[in-house]
């Protein structure tokens, strides 16, 4: 794992961007594996602000990590609605080739099509990754396999009220997602992480520091060959 530290969340998100907008510079088609999540909404910014400044996504083709079971593509707090308003609206990408496991078919059948899509296009040349408090990478929540692939997961009642913020009152988060596996996260050709904010502390040293375990699913990424961890202060705060 290279750790790549910053004072600043800013400058631990403008190297985040860096990276992404160098993957792609350097290989127009490229596979990007995407993340949502608070954090990520200043990367899809300075995005955007690369798409202005001529960074193109035409022949880009994207997986997500995860979706809420449930939810339709087109409901205000599916992934698929953040990432085009985070993102996807903003670019010159077509819809066809970005993937998003779908919320509102069978979890199942909807597992086994994003498998079979990343299959066909795959593997993902560079895979964006927040972190969650208790560790988990996509919705992989603690207790999920190293080796696990595309599937429903339950959610943990930690994650449900860590993300109830992005939910209307009287909405709550869905039980359950469907998430890309520790096992298929591990076979994308390079990960970076971004994590900002001491809340965060304690899962990075988890996932930095080991041991390798299910009850941190971040620390999976010590067995992977090509990780770059991009931390502010806080985040840092424990290593
Ligand atoms: C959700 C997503 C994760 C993300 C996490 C962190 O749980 N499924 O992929 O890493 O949120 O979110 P935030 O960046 O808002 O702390």
């Amino acid at each position: 794992m290279r750790i790549v530290l910053h004072d600043t969340a800013e400058a631990a998100r403008a190297f985040a961007v860096a990276r992404i907008a160098a993957t792609l510079a350097a290989k127009p088609d490229a596979v990007l594996g995407l993340a949502t999540g608070g954090t990520m909404e200043p990367v899809y910014e300075g995005l955007i602000a690369a798409h202005r400044d001529g960074l193109s996504f035409a022949r880009a083709t994207t997986f997500n990590l995860d979706e809420y079971v449930g939810l339709a593509g087109d409901h205000p707090q599916s992934y698929r609605t953040y990432m085009r308003h985070h993102l996807f609206d903003h670019v010159d990408i077509a819809a066809a080739r970005t993937h998003i496991p779908r919320g509102d078919i069978d979890p199942a059948e909807a597992a086994a099509a994003f498998e079979a899509a990343l299959a066909a296009s795959g593997p993902v040349d560079l895979q964006l990754l927040g972190l969650g408090h208790n560790g988990h990478i996509g919705f992989n929540e603690p207790s999920s396999s190293l080796a696990s692939r595309t599937r429903e997961k339950t959610l943990t009642r930690s994650t449900r009220e860590a993300n109830a913020r992005f939910f209307g009152a009287g909405e709550t988060p869905p039980h359950s997602a469907v998430t890309m596996g520790i096992g298929t996260i591990l076979e994308s050709r390079a990960i970076l992480v971004l994590a900002v904010g001491a809340a965060k502390a304690g899962a990075v040293r988890g996932m930095v520091e080991g041991p390798v375990t299910a009850r941190c699913p971040a620390s999976a990424l010590q067995m992977h060959p090509d990780v770059t961890v991009a931390l502010d202060a806080g985040a840092a705060a424990e290593l």
